[in-house]
C-alpha cells in the first residue's frame, strides 16, 4: 500500500520567526497521526531553522529547488550535498513556477532529478498542464512529455526514489481545484505511463501527489481517489491549522 504523503510548499513565504513557529505548530498537532508522511518545504535560507524546529517530530524537511552540479562556480545555486548537509530529505524538481516563471526546461529538470537521487535526496517531480494546454486538449501530451523527460536515464531502482506531483497550473493559487475526477483521470494515466516506462510493480508503489488549491475542505475527497496518494499544498500549508486539517483528512 502507498502511504499518504502530504507536503507543504511554502514557496517564497515565511521568515525566521514564522517558519519555525509554523513547524512547531504542525508538530504539536501531529502527535497522534502515524499513518501519513509529512514534509515542509521552506525557502532555502529557512531550512536549517525548520530542521531544528522539526527535530524529534515526524516532520521531514525538503527544498524547493537545487542545482545538478556538485560544487564550483555556479553563483546563487545550491547543491544536493548542501541540502543533505542541513538536514533535507526531499527536493522539488520542476515546480511549475520554476518551469513557467523561471524558464526551466525538461532537460534541466531531468538533470536535477538524477543528481538529487545520486546525492541521496528524494525528488518530488512536479508536472502539470497550463490552462491553454488543457483547453487545447493537450493535457495528456504535456504530462506524458514531462514525466518521460523527468525519468529519462533513470534505472528502475533509482526511479523508485521519486514522488510525482501532478499540479495542473490552472489550479495553483487560483482557488480553482481540479475536481477529484479530473485529478484521478490524470493520476491514473501517469501511473500507467510509469508502468510502461518501468513495470507494474514500480508503478503500483510510486506515490503521486495532487497539488493545486488543496485545502482542508477538499482534501478527503481528493485523497479518496484510488490514484491520489498525497497532496502538495501551497497556500494552505502556511497555517498550521489548515495544514493539519489536510493531514487529518488524509489519515
Ligand atoms: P496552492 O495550494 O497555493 O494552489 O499551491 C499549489 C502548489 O503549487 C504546491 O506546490
Amino acid at each position: 500500500m502507498r502511504r499518504p504523503f502530504i507536503a507543504g510548499n511554502w514557496k517564497m513565504n515565511t521568515d525566521s520567526n514564522s517558519g519555525p513557529e509554523l513547524v512547531k505548530g504542525i508538530a504539536a498537532g501531529l502527535t497522534d497521526i502515524d499513518s501519513v508522511d509529512v514534509a515542509v518545504i521552506p525557502p532555502f535560507v529557512y531550512i536549517p531553522a525548520a530542521v531544528e524546529a522539526a527535530a524529534s517530530s515526524k516532520i521531514a524537511v525538503g527544498a524547493q529547488d537545487m542545482y545538478f552540479e556538485d560544487k564550483g562556480a555556479f553563483t546563487g545555486e545550491i547543491s544536493t550535498a548542501m541540502l543533505k548537509d542541513v538536514g533535507c530529505s526531499y527536493v522539488l524538481c520542476g515546480h511549475s513556477e520554476r518551469r513557467h516563471v523561471i524558464g526551466e526546461t525538461d532537460e534541466l529538470i531531468n538533470k536535477k532529478v538524477i543528481a538529487a537521487i545520486s546525492g541521496g535526496l528524494l525528488p518530488i517531480l512536479c508536472v502539470g498542464e497550463l490552462l491553454e494546454e488543457r483547453e487545447a486538449g493537450k493535457t495528456d501530451e504535456v504530462n506524458e512529455r514531462q514525466v518521460k523527460a523527468g525519468f529519462a536515464g533513470l534505472s528502475a531502482d533509482k526511479a523508485a526514489a521519486v514522488t510525482i506531483a501532478y499540479e495542473p497550473v490552472w489550479a495553483i493559487g487560483t482557488g480553482v481545484t481540479a475536481t477529484p475526477d479530473q485529478a484521478q483521470e490524470v493520476h491514473a494515466k501517469i501511473r500507467k505511463l510509469v508502468a510502461e516506462l518501468y513495470d507494474e510493480n514500480l508503478a503500483s508503489q510510486m506515490r503521486i501527489q495532487y497539488g493545486g488549491s488543496a485545502k482542508p475542505g477538499n482534501a478527503a475527497e481528493l485523497m479518496s481517489q484510488p490514484d491520489i496518494d498525497g497532496l502538495l499544498v501551497g497556500g494552505a500549508s502556511l497555517k498550521a491549522e489548515d495544514f493539519l486539517g489536510i493531514i487529518n483528512a488524509s489519515a
